[in-house]
C-alpha cells in the first residue's frame, strides 16, 4: 500500500487517520514523520480517539512513551525527539510495546529507523502548498 493525500486540511488528515486507525490490530505499529509542527501529534490524537481513548492524549516527549488503556486497543504513544543514537537497552524496552498486544504510534520515527518493524504503517507528513494544507503519504510494506 503506498497512498498520497495532497494538501488536506487538518479536518480531512484527523478523518485519514481515524479511517486507519478502523483496521489497526494489537501489534499494530504507525511511524510517523514529518517537520516540527507538521502534524504527527495531531494524527496520534485522532488515532488514539478513534480507537477510542478517552483520556487526554498529551504529548510525551518527556517520557518517550505514553500509554492509554480506555479504547478497543492499548495506545502507546511515543515520542522519540529526543532520541539521537538509539540505546539498545531502550530499544529492548520499546520492542516489548511494538510486540505487545496495543497499537504504537511513534512520532519522528527515522530518529529509531533501525528498530522499527517492517511491518509499520509509515506515515509521512509534510507542508503544503497553503499554510493549513499538508501532504502525507501512507506506506505499508517493504519500499
Ligand atoms: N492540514 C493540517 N493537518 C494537521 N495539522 C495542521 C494542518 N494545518 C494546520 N495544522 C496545525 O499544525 C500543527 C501540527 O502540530 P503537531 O501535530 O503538534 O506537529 P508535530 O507533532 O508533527 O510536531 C497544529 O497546530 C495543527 O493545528
Ligand atoms: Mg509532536
Amino acid at each position: 500500500m503506498n497512498e498520497t493525500y495532497t494538501n488536506i486540511t487538518e479536518p480531512e488528515l484527523r478523518a485519514l487517520a481515524a479511517r486507519i486507525a478502523e483496521g489497526l490490530t494489537p501489534g499494530s505499529i504507525l511511524a510517523l514523520t514529518g517537520d516540527l509542527g507538521a502534524g504527527k501529534t495531531v494524527f496520534a490524537k485522532a488515532v488514539a480517539a478513534a480507537l477510542g481513548v478517552t483520556e487526554t492524549v498529551t504529548s510525551p516527549t518527556f517520557t518517550l512513551v505514553k500509554e492509554y488503556e480506555s479504547g478497543r486497543l492499548p495506545f502507546y504513544h511515543f515520542d522519540v525527539y529526543r532520541i539521537e543514537a538509539p540505546d539498545e537497552t531502550e530499544m529492548a524496552g520499546f520492542a516489548e510495546y511494538f510486540f505487545g498486544g496495543g497499537v504504537s504510534a511513534v512520532e519522528w520515527a527515522n530518529n529509531i529507523a533501525g528498530f522499527i518493524p517492517d511491518s509499520a504503517i509509515r506515515v509521512d507528513i509534510a507542508y503544503g502548498d497553503a499554510p493549513d494544507t499538508r501532504t502525507v503519504i501512507v506506506s505499508e510494506g517493504l519500499c
